[in-house]
């Protein structure tokens, strides 16, 4: 299984936008993170449909959409008009999760369910295979630059054998805190996308740093991916 790689705008230049996303790509960046935060669910405020409209003229990269918001059903249809490619959405904020998955499958994008650190894998029971993808928090979100929440590891893994078990193809994505330090073992633990922020773009070379995490993960393939 190949391992992608997400930069998270989050920590790029915003007067520059759409420099720091082509320079991404020809870095060998496979996937667009883009954090879009609002005040309420998280206690920061970034971007909205606009900027994944102005992303989206830039780069044919898929863009991935992640939903730090209460009530992302409102906001859905926008973010797909706007051309998000994957969009997930907190199990902490949806009321009717599956209704919600369904919402972002039927405009035409790719569905992740996203779980805060504290919140238990349980939460994807009876929905997990509905979903392209889960995104496993590995920081508590809100801002770029934290540091990894080690029991995220097992969690992955936990996840990882139950996907195995079930023969589903739900990818795995990780985010917060990844950097050439952490990402072996959180790729060891069974992870298939990686976010990274303040990694790539507080980095002097990307092109550099996303070699360095390919390299870091190339060959490692998870013990519940083998079995
Ligand atoms: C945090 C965001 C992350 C953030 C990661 O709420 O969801 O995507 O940009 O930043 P780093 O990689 O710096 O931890
Ligand atoms: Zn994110």
């Amino acid at each position: 299984m190949k391992m992608l790689i997400a930069p998270s705008i989050l920590s790029a230049d915003f007067a520059r936008l759409g420099q720091e996303i082509q320079a991404v790509e020809k870095a060998g960046a496979d996937w667009i993170h883009v954090d879009v935060m609002d005040g309420h669910f998280v206690p920061n405020i970034t971007l909205g449909p606009i900027t994944v409209a102005a992303a989206r003229k830039v780069t044919s990269l898929p863009l991935d959409v992640h939903l730090m918001i209460t009530d992302p059903d409102q906001f859905i249809p926008e973010f797909a008009k706007a051309g998000a490619d994957l969009i997930s959405v907190h199990a902490e904020t949806c009321v009717h999760l599956h209704r919600t998955v369904e919402l972002i499958r039927s405009h035409g994008c790719r569905p992740g369910v996203v779980l805060n650190p504290a919140t238990p894998l349980g939460a994807l029971d009876w929905i997990l295979d509905q979903l392209d993808f889960v995104l496993l928090m590995s920081v508590n979100p809100g801002f770029g630059g934290q540091s990894f929440i080690d029991s995220a590891l097992e969690k992955i893994l936990v996840l990882k054998q139950t996907i195995v078990r079930q023969g589903l193809s739900t990818l795995i994505q990780v985010d917060g805190g990844v950097n050439q330090q952490t990402i072996g073992k959180i790729a060891a633990a069974g992870t298939d996308v990686f976010v990274a922020g303040s990694a790539i773009f507080g980095s002097p070379d990307y092109a550099q740093t996303i070699s360095g995490f390919k390299g870091a993960i190339a060959g490692i393939s998870s013990p519940a991916a083998s079995n």
